[in-house]
């Protein structure tokens, strides 16, 4: 179209609503379009919790680096990394440990364009164009070996993507497969949709959502979720909603923190 920005890749559809750019405009980012604010817009009508639910999951995301990091993690394999915004995990990463690695694997042509420009020099850090259905192709890609020792702990990020995963296509395999390749002392990172907490309003959310985003979004039970979690020592305080895991102040746990629908848990590989 016409009156596109010239960093919008070639092919993108701008006029379909996608999953990147609904959950960028969310987080204030400026790399969406009216398809995806329409989107965007209309889950907050039927879950007014939604936007402050994004921002708690990269806030999450944040915390969860930290504590990868004082652990002496200092690489990680970031899939379904998301159009680049504050608190990426290469910054998070590398404030700690400014030698800190980081592989990115994003499906989105936009994800990957926006990635691509603010890593260009980067050399600890990557974006690879992959499919997290085809965890073997991660695992064989070139920039993921160069940054990633898999002799060496490593963090695994499955941060808000897994439920873009349907059942049909086994995400636990997914999971297993990647845990398999990953060196003893390794964490994982997981965020996942559940329709436990507030099963009509996250209804209602999945129905707009899947009407219009082209990736279909699978919530999860409790024990579905946890399952992801098999080969992995769950570390404290378990699998638990977003507020609820590791806050920075007792003062940052609402009374009711399923309000956001998303349970998140980090897991050791022994
Ligand atoms: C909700 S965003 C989460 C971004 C980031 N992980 C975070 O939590 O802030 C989900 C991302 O997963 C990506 N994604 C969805 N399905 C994917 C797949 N099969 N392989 C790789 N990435 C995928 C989407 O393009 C989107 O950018």
């Amino acid at each position: 179209m016409a009156d596109e920005p010239s960093w919008v890749p070639p092919g993108v559809d701008t006029r379909r609503a996608n999953t990147a750019r609904v959950y960028d405009y969310w987080l204030g980012g400026s790399h969406n379009f009216l398809a995806d604010q329409d989107v965007a817009r209309a889950i907050v009508a039927v879950e007014p919790n939604a936007r402050a639910g994004a921002r708690a999951n990269r806030a999450f995301l944040g915390r969860a680096v930290r504590f990868l990091a004082a652990a002496g993690i200092g690489q990680f394999l970031d899939i379904g990394s998301g159009i680049p915004t504050e608190g990426n995990v290469h910054e998070v990463a590398q404030q700690a440990d400014p030698g800190a690695r980081v592989a990115y694997v994003e499906i989105d042509p936009v994800a990957i364009a926006h990635s691509q420009a603010i890593l260009g020099g980067n050399e600890n850090a990557a974006i690879i164009d992959a499919d997290l259905r085809d965890p073997e192709k991660i695992l064989a890609d070139p920039a993921a070996r160069r940054l990633i020792d898999f002799g060496q702990p490593a963090g695994l990020l499955l941060v808000m993507v897994l439920h873009f995963i349907a059942d049909a296509e086994d995400p636990w395999r997914i999971v297993a497969t990647l845990r398999d390749a990953l060196a003893p002392g390794s964490h994982l990172v997981l965020a996942h949709a559940t329709n436990e907490s507030r099963p009509a309003a996250a209804q209602a959310a999945g129905t707009v959502y899947n009407r219009s985003v082209s990736t279909e979004i699978h919530m999860r039970s409790r024990a579905e979720i946890l399952r992801f979690f098999e080969g992995f020592e769950l570390l404290d305080p378990g699998l638990v909603y977003i507020p609820q895991w590791r806050p920075d102040s007792p003062a940052d746990v609402p009374d009711d923190p399923g309000k956001f629908w998303v349970l998140v848990g980090v897991g050791r590989k022994p």
